[in-house]
């Protein structure tokens, strides 16, 4: 027999890790209702072009790309952005703006694995539609703050920027948008002296390029004498210039709402996507070097689709790294067995009538896990004490034909004959203390 094992850079997700991966989901789920972010999805399959237009090198060279048996050129989603993009430019192209829209799945990028970087990992994506404005931005970081927080994250902080207080640089020394968007992928990975390399060898002034140099140094957690900084340095980049307000502007309105999660302005940050117009962050744990959500502003993307032009900010949410960083801050929320009760037949031949219980219970909203190993009572009960079960539902003969069950509480050691439709209100505190 052939030794099977998953594909590299693929996992299982046991019970226990799926459990909590479903959790920190459905946190986000919670969170997009909070915010109006209706649901949708989206194909993991997608056509290769759609995928890769604007997507940046990085993650372009990193997608499954194939070809189906229809010949069409296609690819495993490597994140969300683009399909809700097609959706605006396409089906959704004349709903009211703004549109707020919440998907979560698996996403495939083939990195290098190891810690926390899968090839096959899971996303929380939220994207705004239709709103230029700084609110929006900062929906995005806050949404983010939230669902941190949800999830038991103690410390965590933001990384935060604008792409076009680079850009508006670059833009001035009159760098066409590949040459643009070459220097921030470099600027992405730090390799910052190679980055100001390719815009000497293309072209830049040196006074393009000392600035640069002096914006990859400003960073700061005091968000106003940073942004005055940033300010200062790009002062004869109009662009620039506006870019910085713009990013004032938000983080004003972050800390007005009362966030006081610790955010560092950062002018040399870029994110590795290429469709990034404006503000974009990134969140952290201080045990974990990569980041656990990024996002930002795209106002080009949906007409670069054929949709109209349309601002739209976003951002997504690594599920796995959140899960990771857990783990490290030893936060995780208990497993629940709350409302939930084994079912016993206490003999092989009432296995039929202890499925008809289960069922009843089931449909008045209990929790049941039914013993179906054939094991004697005994054997049964140590199985449910060992598993955490308060409660075992005991189907005897002569209860049954009184319409009743035994109810055993395991902690109490005591138990008590109850009919069927009791059985919920008794068992309403099943959670073992
Ligand atoms: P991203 O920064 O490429 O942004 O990915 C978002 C998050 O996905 C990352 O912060 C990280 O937590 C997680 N992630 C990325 N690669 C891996 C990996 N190999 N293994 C595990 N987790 C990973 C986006 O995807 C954008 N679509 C976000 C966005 C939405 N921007 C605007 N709207």
């Amino acid at each position: 027999m052939a030794d099977y094992k998953t594909v590299r850079g693929m996992r299982d997700m046991l019970p226990g890790d799926a459990e909590r991966l479903r959790q920190v989901e459905n946190q986000a789920r919670t969170v997009a209702k909070q915010y109006g972010y209706a649901e949708i999805v989206t194909p993991v399959v997608e056509s290769h072009e759609l995928l890769s237009a604007k997507a940046g090198e990085e993650v372009k060279s990193r997608m499954f790309v194939f070809k189906d048996l229809g010949g069409r050129d296609v690819a495993l989603r490597p994140e969300f952005t683009a399909s809700v993009a097609r959706l605006v430019a396409t089906a959704l192209r004349n709903v009211a703006r703004p549109l707020r829209l919440f998907s979560v799945g698996s996403v495939y990028r083939y990195d290098e694995p190891q810690k926390g970087r899968y090839r096959e990992f899971w996303q929380t994506n939220y994207e705004l539609i239709g709103s230029a404005r700084p609110e929006a931005d900062a929906e995005t970081l806050l949404l983010t703050d939230r669902l941190m927080r949800d999830t038991g994250l103690k410390k965590f902080a933001f990384k935060v920027g604008h792409v076009g207080v680079l850009k508006g640089v670059l833009v001035a020394e009159g760098f066409s948008e590949s040459v643009q968007a070459a220097a921030l992928q470099l600027m992405d990975k730090k390799q910052y002296e190679e980055a100001f390399r390719l815009v000497k060898s293309a072209g830049s002034s040196s006074k393009g390029i000392d600035t640069l140099r002096s914006l990859v140094e400003q960073r700061g957690t005091e968000v106003q004498t940073t942004v005055a900084r940033i300010t200062e340095i790009v002062a004869d980049y109009e662009r620039s210039v506006q870019a910085a307000r713009n990013l004032e502007e938000i983080l004003n309105l972050v800390l007005k709402s009362g966030c006081t999660t610790e955010l560092t302005v950062d002018a040399g940050f870029a994110r590795g996507l290429e469709y990034y117009t404006g503000f974009i962050f990134e969140v952290y744990v201080p045990d974990l070097d990569i980041a656990l959500g990024g996002g930002g502003r795209y106002d080009k993307l949906i007409e670069l689709f054929g949709g109209d032009p349309t601002p739209a900010v976003g951002v997504a949410h690594g599920v796995d790294r959140i899960m990771l960083a857990l783990q490290g801050q030893k936060t995780e929320k208990p497993q629940e067995m709350e409302n939930t009760i084994m079912v016993v037949p206490i003999r092989e031949k009432l296995k039929s009538e202890a499925l008809r219980v289960a069922e009843q219970l089931r449909d008045q909203g209990v929790k049941v896990d039914l013993e179906i190993m054939g094991r004697k009572m005994a054997r049964a009960l140590e199985d449910a004490d060992k598993k955490g079960f308060k409660y075992v539902i005991l189907i005897g003969e002569n209860e049954l034909k009184e319409g009743s069950v035994v109810v055993k509480n395991l902690v109490k050691r005591e138990q008590k004959t109850l009919e069927i439709e009791q059985v919920p209100d008794q068992i309403k505190d099943s959670k073992k203390p």
